[in-house]
């Protein structure tokens, strides 16, 4: 490839951008080895979840969030133990298994919610070789006595908490729900993230109404979901101190390089490997790198962020300018199919 499609993530520098996000692809040695060969330059792991370690702690917290009768009822909320493929040693093991059956770097996956001696499991993954950890803090807040500003509070905390803790670089994955963005990413930022990966897809319940049932489905991503990440990371890109990731939606080259003109400096995937298998790292770099030639970017720097809300020619379509000129623009035939 004649462009220059290096680039770096989490202070680590890395030869493109396509990365292997948190999936099941790291529980199984020839999976990840097959990634390796593939292209991939880096590899995060499924996630080591919080209620793994402390299922007693939780228990305790839910019970409280949910102002729950017995301790029965709260713990029903909790996920089955069996779910979970791995337990907390054996993740330990796993990651000691990649690192030695691999070259590439792994970065380990912390995935909750509260402060608590779960985090000390950070320490550990540094120990069995994590080149950095990316810590999820997937929530769901059902308290209504709990405000925004602590739940963002408790977040900061986490990440402050992890980078005493470690030495190694940390990401953290957010979900798109907080009242102001900038302001708490800038937060983490300065609370030590080296990076925010934008963002966790929220995988919701269905209501099944003839069997008056919640049911659970993980269908794999659209391509329809890329476009709030594309402008949340064109809003943070020039405004947030730290490095950006994408993550959700990316399906193709052409995919690729709309994130990366936004400015992120990553793009995770995994659905789309998942159903295709790991060559579609090299095809989907090959066709980003082809159509970059065509449009004579030399490099993923230059290319990188030239859509960004500073940067790009209408910044005001990131904005809310851009809702009311569509609202006020409507037209009929738009809707009929
Ligand atoms: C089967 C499956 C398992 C996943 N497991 C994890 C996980 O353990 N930790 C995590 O942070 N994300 C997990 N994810 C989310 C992915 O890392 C990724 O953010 C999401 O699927 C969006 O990327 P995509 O559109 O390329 O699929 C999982 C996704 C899938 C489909």
């Amino acid at each position: 490839m004649k462009v220059d499609l290096s680039t770096s993530w989490m202070g680590i520098p890395l030869p493109h951008p396509i990365v292997p996000g948190a999936s099941p692809m790291s529980l199984d040695l020839d999976a990840a080895r097959r990634l390796e060969d593939a292209g991939a330059p880096l590899l995060i792991m499924h996630s080591l979840f919080e209620e793994q370690v402390v299922g007693e702690e939780l228990a305790t917290r839910v019970a409280y969030d949910l102002h729950a009768e017995s301790y029965a009822e709260a713990t029903s909320y909790l996920p089955d133990p069996d779910l979970f493929s791995l337990g907390p040693d054996e993740y330990l093991e796993q990651l000691g298994k990649l690192k030695r059956a691999l070259n590439i770097p792994i970065i380990a996956s912390l995935n909750g919610v509260t402060q608590g001696g779960w985090l000390d499991y950070a320490m550990l993954l540094e120990q069995a070789g994590a080149d950095g950890i990316e810590l999820n803090v997937y929530d769901v807040v059902m308290n209504p006595d709990r405000d925004g500003r602590s739940v963002e509070r408790e977040v900061i905390e986490l990440v402050q908490a992890l980078t005493i803790r470690t030495d190694v670089p940390i990401a953290v994955k957010l979900s798109p729900f907080y009242s102001s963005l900038p302001w708490f990413a800038r937060q983490l930022a300065q609370a030590g993230a080296a990076g925010l990966v934008l963002f966790n897809r929220f995988f919701e319940p269905e209501i099944d109404p003839e069997n008056l049932e919640l049911q659970r489905h993980l269908a794999p991503s659209s391509h329809g979901e890329l476009a709030l990440r594309l402008r949340w990371t064109g809003i943070l890109r020039d405004r947030v101190p730290c490095g950006l990731a994408i993550t959700g939606g990316v399906r193709n080259g052409r995919d690729l390089v709309k994130s990366i003109m936004a400015g992120a400096d990553t793009v995770q995937v995994v659905s789309v490997l998942l159903g295709q298998g790991p060559d579609r790292i090299t095809s989907m770099l090959m066709e980003m790198a082809e159509w970059m030639e065509e449009q004579e970017y030399p490099s993923l720097r230059v290319m990188r962020g030239c859509m960004s809300i500073e940067r790009c020619p209408k910044p005001a379509a990131y904005s809310r300018a851009n809702y009311v000129k569509m609202i006020t623009g409507w037209d009929a035939g738009l809707f009929r199919s």
